[in-house]
């Protein structure tokens, strides 16, 4: 299942919405999906690093290039290892099973299978 996720400060339980290719979306009032197509800025609130994600990174490939220790295990979607809460921002996230509907609802996402479309906030 694919996933479009939007998960804004106080807003983490916003409405999904089908997209055109079958995925769900969910936003806060006022935000809006946007193609990747620049470097966006990834904090992470519990280490306090901010690093750069590439258009070709995902947020755990970012975060470990920028030294950030930061749990994976099979890096493809489907462990549920590398979960973590999406505290701001909207990310594109493409998993296969690894996170449970009701994991999505509460602001989780993915970070192994997960690119970031605005600049965000992970609670790690
Ligand atoms: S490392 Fe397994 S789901 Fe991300």
């Amino acid at each position: 299942m694919h996933d479009l996720l939007d998960a804004s400060p106080g807003r983490a339980r916003g409405h999904a919405l089908p997209l055109p290719h079958g995925g769900l979306t969910r936003r806060g009032r006022g935000h809006h999906s946007a193609p990747m197509t620049s470097a966006k800025s990834v904090t992470f609130s519990v280490s306090g690093h901010t690093v750069a994600c590439r258009p070709d990174q995902t947020l755990l490939e970012a975060g470990e290039a920028g030294g950030v220790p930061l749990p994976s295990n099979c890096r493809d979607g489907t462990c549920g290892k590398c979960r973590a809460r999406l505290l701001s921002g909207q990310v594109d996230m493409r998993h296969q099973g690894g996170i449970l509907p009701r994991h999505i609802e509460r602001g989780y996402i993915l970070t192994c299978c997960s690119r970031p479309l605005t600049d965000v906030v992970i609670e790690r």
